[in-house]
């Protein structure tokens, strides 16, 4: 059984899942009485005891944050660039509302798209370096709506094992045929690419790995797809806003053309501080999922606030560079910092650093430590990552300064490296 299929005989079927949902919200227990469901009530039992995950947050986040009454250091937050209530950003999301209101009434192609969608989308395809843009109200619809409307039964998706569960479960719907190749391992990919296919074929990858921190191989993969008249998308979720001098991404990393690219996606809840995602590509191409995916038809356009919040983002990325500069300068230190102290932190070499301590109890109740030394540390678990993989999952911030991050140092040192 390969891992795609491990995790769908790990997650709940619609039939536990959806079937189990109660009018008024009583635990529906009749409907959770099956063998699967039972073992997820299991997790989910071991992972509340430790009240590490889905804490309520009583003020912004960021470096700093408040959970019950008390202050706690962050640091696994996804604000990379230390952008949550920037000024200009904050501003700008106020002038939205302001103008625009709260919502927009409707989906993008009937009457939900204003002026903010389209100077956003004109932007990102400038900050790319594509013809053209188009939004979703989250990264992870973006992924869905790419992949499900370009490909369908007779195509193959051949994607990095690591790839975010969003391509996943797009290419479930999409129903293509999935290879997948080992971690950024370009001789693994040569060899799915070897192997015959009845329709297209499509790479999908990422730009950074979200569990694992490391850079794709971008410029051996490009050749690769070129050589075999694949196509090739990238998802930029970490890599926007952390890679390149001035946060363009992957591309801007390895000093490369945005056109070797088919279809370049991020989010805007990342470095960027908003939510929602996009798509950047050539303009006969979004044009066609403008009209043609499903997520961007059937659903409501991105709210005026966080339109207005990226777009403001991307300029303060472009003008600021000084937290391109502190970004990597604390990823390094905290990194080298870890490592010195005896913990693993696999093939990271960007902000997204995985501390991995392989047992889940052992990482639960770091996590556990570490909250009640006042930091907030998301503790990751099967079936986000593989079994015997679990890990803290840190990401440093242009915003943490020196004395933050040795307080979180400091918390480190009372746990047991793997
Ligand atoms: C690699 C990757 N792709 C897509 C997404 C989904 O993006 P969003 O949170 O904007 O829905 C995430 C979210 O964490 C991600 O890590």
């Amino acid at each position: 059984m390969n891992s795609l299929d491990q995790d769908r005989a790990a997650v709940p079927t619609s039939e536990t899942r959806d079937g189990g949902a109660s009018q008024d919200g009583e635990r529906p227990a009749r409907f959770l009485l099956d063998g699967e469901a039972r073992r997820w009530s299991r997790l989910i039992d071991q992972a509340e005891s430790y009240e590490v995950l889905q804490r309520t947050l009583e003020a912004k986040s960021g470096p700093h944050t408040v959970i019950e009454g008390r202050e706690f250091v962050v640091i696994s937050a996804y604000d990379y660039l230390g952008l949550i209530g920037h000024p200009l950003i904050d501003a700008a999301a106020a002038r939205a509302i302001e103008e625009f209101g709260t919502g927009t009434g409707g989906v993008r192609l009937l009457t939900g798209t204003n002026s903010l969608h389209t100077e956003l989308e004109r932007d990102l395809a400038a900050f790319k370096g594509t013809e053209a843009a188009m939004t979703f109200s989250s990264g992870f619809l973006a992924n869905i709506a790419v992949i499900t409307t370009l490909m369908g039964p007779r195509d193959r998706v051949i994607l990095d094992e690591c790839c975010h569960r969003s391509i996943r479960d797009a290419c479930r719907m999409a129903d293509a045929s999935v290879v997948r190749f080992l971690h950024n391992d370009v001789a693994d990919l040569e060899k799915k690419l070897r192997q015959p296919a009845r329709g297209r074929t499509l790479i999908v990858i990422e730009g950074i790995y979200s569990m694992d921190g490391d850079i794709c191989p971008l410029p051996e993969i490009v050749e690769m797809k070129e050589r075999f008249g694949a196509f090739l998308m990238v998802d930029e979720a970490h890599a926007i806003g952390v890679l390149g001098p001035t946060g363009r991404g992957t591309q801007d990393h390895f000093g490369m053309p945005s056109v070797g690219v088919d279809i370049w996606m991020g989010s805007l809840s990342k470095a960027i501080p908003a939510s929602g995602g996009f798509l950047a590509g050539d303009a006969a191409l979004i044009r066609f999922l403008r009209y043609v995916a499903s997520p961007y038809v059937f659903s409501a356009a991105l709210t005026p606030a966080s339109t207005a919040a990226a777009r403001a983002a991307l300029e303060v990325m472009l003008n600021e560079h000084d937290r391109h500069r502190r970004l990597a300068d604390n990823a390094e230190f905290l990194r080298g910092s870890l490592n010195r102290m005896g913990f693993d932190t696999g093939t990271s070499t960007t902000p997204v650093i995985p501390v991995l301590l392989r047992n889940e109890e052992h990482t639960l109740r770091a996590a556990r430590t570490l909250f009640e030394a006042g930091i907030l540390a998301t503790p990751v678990c099967f079936p986000a990552v593989p079994r015997g993989a679990a890990r803290l999952r840190l990401c440093a911030s242009a915003a943490h300064d020196r004395d933050t991050l040795d307080v979180v140092l400091r918390a480190f040192a009372a746990l047991t490296p793997a």
